[in-house]
């Protein structure tokens, strides 16, 4: 049976009586809405640790002052079942005013720079500041062993692994694997903003990937299999942020370098983002 949790107090009581009997716990943190993707980190989690702690928040911070802080869905009862489904023992719910005790505009925050700053960093100003604050307050409240992040936010994966080697918290972090729909979609609680007939184009994120790494793999220029994407992703009623092939890192590769890759492309669909990512 899952157990919610709303007060800190009860949080850490519960957390403290599990290291004490030498359990470890697991992390996965979430602004709710839940999917498949979400699920998948939960069990990821579950491999690594004796009891799972999965947090439903959705942060203001991290959000744009035009972007979908309010209309963002909240989907409570249906988050609950799925994460016990899932292997979750305890849901954290933290209020706005538990997690901001002085308030969002004196709130501490946490600034990971250089690689905070370029692609989502970029498009969105200030959103990865929010994320780290938040996942910093996260794991100072659950003090978890390991916590699973999905590889969909690619970019978050990285800017967090940073914050947490900088910060020297000690939190083992887990990639989860990107959880898509049948035709490629990958999953994401704004997919459903997307109107019926705007849907299945989405699908063509995917293909367009799939296309960079071909591309690459068959050594076109990086430039002229960037520009490629937008037009074919353009083609098809998509406003692009960005198509790039990077470096795990996300740094830039040099012309002919050989090594790890990741393709990664933002853009809207009408009022819907959406970002997906593929490694190479
Ligand atoms: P949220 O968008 O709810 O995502 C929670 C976690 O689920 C993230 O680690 C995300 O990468 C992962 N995830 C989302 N869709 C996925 C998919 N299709 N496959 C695999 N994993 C997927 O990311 C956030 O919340 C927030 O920024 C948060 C880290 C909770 C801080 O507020």
């Amino acid at each position: 049976m899952i157990e919610t949790i709303t007060e800190l107090d009860v949080l850490r009581a519960r957390v403290s009586e599990w290291k004490q009997q030498g359990l470890r716990v697991g992390f996965v943190p979430t602004m709710g809405n839940l999917h498949a993707g979400h699920y998948s980190l939960v069990m990821l989690a579950r491999q690594y640790a004796d009891r799972v702690v999965s947090s439903v928040f959705v942060n203001p911070t991290q959000f744009g002052p035009s972007e979908d802080f309010t209309r963002y869905p909240r989907t409570p009862e249906a988050d609950m079942g799925g994460l016990e489904g899932a292997g979750c023992d305890v849901l954290w719910l933290p209020t706005v005013e538990s997690m901001y005790p002085f308030g969002v505009e004196l709130a501490a925050k946490v600034h990971v720079p250089g690689v905070s700053s370029v692609l989502e960093g970029a498009y969105r100003p200030g959103h990865f500041d929010g994320v780290c604050t938040v996942v910093s307050r996260l794991f100072n409240q659950v003090q978890p062993d390991v916590a699973a992040f999905g590889k969909k936010d690619f970019q978050q994966l990285a800017v967090i692994r940073q914050m947490v080697t900088d910060l020297a918290f000690p939190v083992q972090l887990l990639p989860g694997s990107i959880v898509r729909e049948p035709d490629g979609l990958a999953m994401s609680s704004r997919n459903q903003y997307l109107s019926a007939e705007e849907r299945p184009r989405a699908a063509e994120i995917r293909k367009t990937l799939l296309a960079m790494r071909e591309g690459l793999v068959a050594g076109t220029p990086r430039a002229e299999v960037e520009a490629a994407a937008t037009q074919r992703l353009s083609g098809v009623g998509f406003v692009v942020d960005y198509t790039v092939v990077r470096r795990p890192d996300l740094s830039e590769p040099l012309d002919g370098e050989v090594g790890p890759r990741v393709a990664l492309v933002a853009a809207k669909l009408g009022r819907t983002r959406l970002i997906d990512n593929l490694e190479w």
